[in-house]
């Protein structure tokens, strides 16, 4: 066996179609790409049709087969409307990504309620009925990968974690339910869980050197994260490789986490 058809074998996606919000930004950019370049037909859900078509144009020249989908994923019906015109594009997902995310960052004291509802909305309640859709039909093909993409404010305070730290809190105990349920039928479900990463959600933070320079010093790598660091660890737990990996929380945060 050549080490491509080995490497081909555990890592390639192809024939497999994966689902990835927020797939036109940052860090879910970078994983529509790879899942793309391992092969998978990628469908990207997000709001802003500029960015989406940027995204496709940019994988389709590369030679990936690529669809977009616009759509709000802040209402339950904007989320189920979203699913419907996503699987027309390549059929059922066997890979689900939730990436779209919100970080709003009022102090605690003035967290009012629309602030908690709009990004529990986002980054929690997309990715659950996300997964109602899916997971079950994953499971009953008896092949599915689910990952959701948390933060460190699921593990710890940080800069006004608010609802924020809360919402990505319960996605990962949202993947540990998953994970029991499906795991079963050969669905996997983990997280990815960033450290900092400058991409337009922390726009204002990134631009500020000093703040920046601070953060990189708490890694053990001693840089920030960029999105394509996430390109391997997704395109592993897509793929048939991590067919014993599932409930987990996998940090990729340059060892901020352990620092
Ligand atoms: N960057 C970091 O340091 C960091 C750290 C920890 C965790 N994360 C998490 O990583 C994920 C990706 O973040 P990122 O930094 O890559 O952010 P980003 O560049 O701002 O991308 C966010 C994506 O989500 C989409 N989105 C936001 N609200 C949406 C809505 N209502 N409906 C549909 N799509 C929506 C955005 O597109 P539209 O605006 O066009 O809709 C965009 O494609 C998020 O879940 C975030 O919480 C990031």
């Amino acid at each position: 066996m050549t080490s491509q058809a080995y490497l081909s074998e555990l890592f390639s996606l192809d024939d497999r179609v994966a689902v990835v919000t927020g797939g036109s930004s940052g860090i879910g950019r970078a994983i529509a790409g790879a899942l793309a370049r391992a092969g998978a037909s990628v469908v990207i859900v997000a709001r802003r049709e500029a960015e989406l078509a940027a995204t496709v144009d940019e994988l389709t020249a590369d030679g990936c087969r690529v669809a977009r989908v616009s759509a709000d994923l802040s209402t339950r019906d904007g989320v189920r409307a979203a699913a419907e015109e996503a699987v027309r594009a390549f059929g059922e997902p066997d890979i689900l990504v939730n990436s779209a995310g919100i970080n709003l960052r009022p102090p605690m004291g003035e967290l009012d309620e629309a602030t908690w509802d709009a990004t529990m909305a986002v980054n929690l309640e997309a990715p659950y009925l996300l997964g109602q859709r899916f997971g079950p039909g994953m499971a009953e093909r008896g092949f599915g990968r689910i990952i959701h993409i948390t933060s460190q404010q699921a593990h710890r305070a940080f800069v006004q974690s608010g609802a924020y730290g809360v919402s990505k809190g319960a996605l990962e105990s949202l993947a540990r339910s998953q994970a029991e349920a499906w795991s079963p039928y050969g669905v996997t479900c983990n997280t990815l869980v960033p450290g900092f990463v400058a991409t337009p959600l922390n726009a204002r933070l990134s631009s500020d050197p000093e703040r920046m320079a601070a953060l990189a010093a708490r890694t053990l790598t001693g840089r920030n994260g960029l999105a394509e660091d996430f390109e391997g660890a997704a395109v592993f737990l897509a793929s048939r490789a991590s067919v014993y990996v599932t409930g987990q929380a996998i940090f990729v945060d340059g060892g901020l986490s352990v620092h």
